[in-house]
């Protein structure tokens, strides 16, 4: 009998067939037991009939405990009343490992509760459509950076100093050094740009963040391109294009992921080029207009992004941010260098940044002076000047946050689910 997996089971019609997978759920009626058998590609309905099946399999039918893991044997029938169609009218069932009694329940549970179950939290629906939503985004846009020729690069985990500022860096005990956990793959992209012209770091990123929000966490990954010779506006080209082809991607290929997240997906119809774009000094002017108070200088919180995110439907840039609340490697502006060539993409529906980046100053002299305003070592970012001295180039790139991106696509408030196990600045269990 040939093992098959629910996904393919409309190629099966009125065969006799094996599945594999867990009792997700079971009920009883009279003379006739079901049994819902999930296999990780989909979940079918497993009708055992009394006069079909032998005594004990009858029985074990109604007592098998959720979560056991099960080899189902029987006869692949169209049911017009199943969501796919078909279901399985029983001859065997073989329990491979009975389960002890399952901690999640049908019942409502606290998200502490369900965060500490995480490792069998993951076997619910919405996180199943959670984990495909976010493995068909990561791959599309790969692809979308593969396709135009770009090089993906791996920057390392361990690194000797900071990207994004130092009050957010993990140490780690480096032998008789003290090493950081990466916050971003640029500055090594910066080396790889200048080496290969457009490259890519996809990979995870820390960030020792002491605020509990909805949008942070200590580790995320990030997917970060870097060009050689690529000025702001074409940089911005770049991020409209990912952001619609993943969008694109997640709509085409996730249509049932996205039911099952009870997703709207009109406004992700409306993803589509051009995004609008605006200044940081236009975008204080429309969060005052509605009524929030913010000073010029200011940097945005969630709070202002989301007043921000009510002027506009689909995704828009905001740029030219001020030179103080970025980070040191970001270029100004010539005409006023209280200004950073600085770029965010917002996400719209309240859900405010998921790309950052920008510009980047390629002057040594000008490097020089923005690390020591930053009161950063210059030692360990030596390396990082001699892209400055052989052969420095104008160039830009950006960084999408995937589990912001996938928190908004599947429209669900908090990134902490959109990632198989989050690391919060409470949580680093299981
Ligand atoms: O804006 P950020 O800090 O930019 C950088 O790290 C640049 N070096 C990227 C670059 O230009 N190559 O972070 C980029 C994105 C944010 O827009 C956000 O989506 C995400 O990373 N992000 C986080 N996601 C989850 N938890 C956190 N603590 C995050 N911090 C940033
Ligand atoms: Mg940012």
């Amino acid at each position: 009998m040939e093992w098959v997996s629910v996904d393919k089971i409309a190629d099966h019609a009125h065969e006799l067939v094996e599945l594999r997978g867990w009792v997700a759920n079971r009920r009883s009626s009279g003379k006739i037991r079901f049994l819902q058998l999930r296999d990780g590609r989909g979940v079918i309905q497993c009708v055992v009939l009394k006069n079909q099946v032998s005594p004990e399999v009858f029985e074990l039918a109604d007592k098998i405990p959720y979560e056991s893991s099960v080899v189902v044997r029987g006869e692949v029938r169209e049911d017009p009343r199943s969501p796919i169609g078909y279901e399985i009218g029983v001859r065997d069932l073989i329990v491979v490992s009975e389960a002890g009694e399952y901690p999640i329940s049908k019942k409502d549970h606290g998200v502490g509760f369900l965060m500490d179950h995480r490792h069998l939290w993951l076997r619910s629906s919405k996180q199943h459509a959670l984990m495909r939503i976010r493995s068909v985004l990561t791959r599309s846009a790969q692809r979308f950076f593969d396709e135009q020729g770009f090089v993906c690069i791996e920057a390392p985990i361990l690194t000797p100093t900071a990207c994004e500022g130092t009050t957010s860096l993990f140490r780690v005990e480096y032998f008789d050094r003290t090493a950081y956990l990466t916050q971003s793959g640029q500055l090594y992209g910066e080396a790889a740009a200048m080496s290969l012209g457009r490259i890519y770091v996809y990979g995870p990123t820390f960030r020792a963040e002491k605020s509990k929000t909805r949008r942070h966490l200590t580790e995320f990954w990030m997917i970060e391109p870097e060009m050689a010779f690529w000025e702001l506006p074409e940089t911005m080209d770049l991020a409209e294009g990912l952001v619609c082809r993943v969008v694109g991607d997640v709509l085409d290929k996730c249509a049932a992921e996205l039911r099952v997240m009870e997703r709207d997906t009109e406004p992700l119809e409306r993803v589509v080029s051009p995004f609008p774009r605006i200044t940081y000094s236009k975008a204080v002017e429309i969060i005052r207009r509605r009524g929030t108070p913010i000073q010029w200088g200011d940097d945005f919180g969630a709070d202002e992004e989301a007043v921000l995110t009510e002027e506009f439907d689909k995704p828009f840039f905001v740029t030219h941010y001020p030179a103080d609340i970025k980070a040191f490697y970001m270029k100004r502006d010539e005409t006023d260098p209280r200004i950073a060539l600085a770029v965010d993409l917002l996400a719209p529906e309240g859900y405010g940044e998921i790309i950052g980046g920008g510009r980047r100053e390629e002057s040594l002299e000008l490097l020089e002076k923005r690390i020591r305003e930053h009161n950063l070592d210059r030692e360990p970012l030596e390396w990082y000047l001699d892209l400055r001295r052989y052969g420095s180039v104008p160039h830009s790139g950006f960084g999408l946050g995937i589990e912001r991106a996938i928190a908004w696509i599947a429209g669900i408030r908090h990134v902490r689910e959109t990632i198989a196990f989050p690391r919060l600045m409470d949580r680093l269990h299981p």
